[in-house]
């Protein structure tokens, strides 16, 4: 090799891989990771109130208090407003401040873009977009009323916010390419259309009394198998039309006013995000308002909750739209959190929780999320209010962190599952290995005040278990053959420091009664590592 060539290689060698080593998604078995500088990264995340990140001056005492809660990443704010305040012009200085920011705390951040939607209404857009109706059209409503939120059903509205995301992209590469302080983005904020079921605009009327486009009929003939089954019942229930309106293929009323926007918003973000990802490819995702259940009348129909956005009932919408987009997650701000992740982990959707709560049920969802579900991470909404060194979310996360490495390796594979507990399911039992464990809430010494707990169980070996709870009795039963007895050879409770193994007492007394089992007492999650052995 000749000597200009080497020093280039050299040059150009660390900055070739830092790029190629760009935040991205990875499947491992069943599981989708997200890969951050190389390694599989957990996101311990929370959300910012929305307007904090609008002031760097606000956020300077916010950083520290945020890193003390044991954080790994930020989700912060970056509104078309500020970012483009004339057409064309464009003001990076809050988005370098929160880089900088991050970055003096060692964390990361996940950046929400606030560009034509936010919560179903349209109030971050730049004032130059606000007043002009005539050239950015709104949402109308069956009599003509313009609503205030753009519509999805215009290309003016598209292209300018698309053009806006794509500038900053290339801001994002520019200055952190190679430090990957960013690490995902969310694109929009909860979209979708509030107090009627769809777009009434002359181009949504025309766009719904005309043909279900062809792209749309392609996925759903291609994915027939694995569609989300309400959509497949209700398509076949109008007897799998290969073409026709969307009322002759769908069958008319709001379930299927919903879907046509699902569509045309899915298409509109997944364009806005295929903007971004030409300029850096960070991993996108967007959020969801979920419906309410039938204890708040009205919030539980499209348009009481926004319609059209990436709900479990028209994914494949989304899917098909919005090919560029990651990540369909849901904001849990609703019960029955469970059923929430089993809807959105259908057909391989990856589980990421932008926004929830931050107590200790919050904390028990975070491990779950990422103990049972294979979650990319969790974040509950508040972070200004919640950060606080002492807080449920801060001493979670601090026992989340000692055994993410731990729930990384083995997420996919079958050697890692969790169980989340409150008063409605106060047992779950669960198999790993060769062994079922059960989970009882609030049994063992000193039962706490949490009023939801999970309990997280790592494989290590054959029968060699990490377990981590918090207010509950766990016992283990021999799964593939009942004629033999568990005792439990040795429990340890200890914590890992740097990803090593640190003892501290050892429980075989009191602590493990009927010699099956362990007791989670006090009020936080402790860390025990033990030895199964059986016997007859
Ligand atoms: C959901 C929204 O997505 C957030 O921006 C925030 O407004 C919260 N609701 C408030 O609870």
């Amino acid at each position: 090799m000749k000597l200009r060539t080497l020093v280039l290689t050299a040059i150009l060698m660390p900055l070739v891989s830092a790029a190629a080593n760009i935040p991205r998604l990875e499947k491992q078995g069943t599981a989708t990771q997200l890969i951050v500088d190389g390694k599989p990264f957990l996101v311990l995340g929370a959300e910012l109130n929305n307007s904090s990140a609008s002031s760097l001056e606000y956020m300077r005492p916010l950083w520290p208090r945020i890193a003390a809660a044991n954080l790994n990443t930020v989700l912060a704010t970056v509104s078309w407003e500020l970012l483009e305040p004339e057409e064309g012009r464009f003001d990076f200085s809050l988005v370098d401040g929160l880089i900088a920011g991050a970055r003096r705390q060692n964390l990361r951040l996940i950046l929400l873009w606030f560009g034509s939607w936010k919560n179903g209404k349209s109030t971050y857009q730049p004032v130059w977009v606000k007043t002009n109706q005539q050239r950015f059209p709104l949402v109308q409503d069956e009599k003509g009323k313009g609503l205030p939120t753009l519509s999805a059903l215009s290309d003016a509205n598209r292209d300018a916010d698309a053009r806006a995301f794509a500038a900053l992209m290339r801001h994002i590469r520019e200055v952190d390419g190679d430090a990957h302080t960013a690490i995902m983005m969310q694109v929009e904020n909860e979209v979708g259309v509030l107090g009627q079921a769809r777009d009434h605009s002359p181009a949504a009327n025309h766009a719904f009394a005309g043909p279900v486009p062809k792209d749309f009929m392609d996925y759903l003939q291609k994915h027939k198998d694995t569609l989300i089954p309400e959509l497949r019942k209700r398509w076949e229930a109008a007897g799998f039309k290969m073409s026709g309106s969307w009322e002759e293929v769908f069958g008319a009323g709001a379930a299927t006013d919903e879907l046509f926007m699902a569509w045309n918003y899915g298409r509109y973000v997944g364009h806005v995000a295929a903007a971004g990802k030409a300029e850096y490819p960070l991993p996108m995702f967007v959020n969801t308002w979920l419906r309410q259940g039938p204890e708040k009348p009205g919030e539980d129909k499209p348009g009481g909750y926004p319609s059209g956005g990436p709900l479990p009932q028209v994914l494949d919408a989304w899917r098909a739209g919005g090919p560029a987009i990651d990540i369909l997650s849901p904001d849990v701000h609703v019960p029955n959190y469970g059923d929430w992740c089993g809807w959105y982990t259908q057909s391989g959707n990856p589980l990421f929780i932008p926004e929830s709560r931050g107590d200790a049920r919050g904390v028990a969802y975070a491990f779950a999320t990422a103990g049972k579900y294979d979650g990319i991470g969790y974040s509950p909404f508040g972070i200004d209010r919640l950060a606080s060194p002492d807080g449920e979310l801060a001493k979670g996360y601090q026992v989340l962190s000692q055994v993410a490495p731990l729930i990384l390796e083995r997420q996919g594979l079958g050697k890692v599952t969790a169980v989340l507990l409150d008063k409605d399911t106060p047992k779950s039992k669960v198999r790993l290995g060769d062994y079922t464990i059960e989970a009882r809430f609030r049994e063992g010494r000193g039962p706490g005040a949490a009023d939801a707990v999970t309990g997280l169980f790592i494989q290590l070996g054959p029968d060699d278990y990490v377990i981590v709870g918090r207010s509950m009795g766990v016992y283990f039963e021999t799964a593939n053959d009942p004629a033999q007895s568990v005792g439990l050879a040795v429990v340890e409770e200890g914590q890992y420091v740097d990803g090593r193994w640190v003892p501290g007492r050892r429980l075989n007394g009191d602590e493990t009664p009927e010699w099956r089992a362990l007791a989670f007492g006090g009020d936080r999650y402790t860390i025990q590592k033990i030895k199964l052995y059986r016997y007859r």
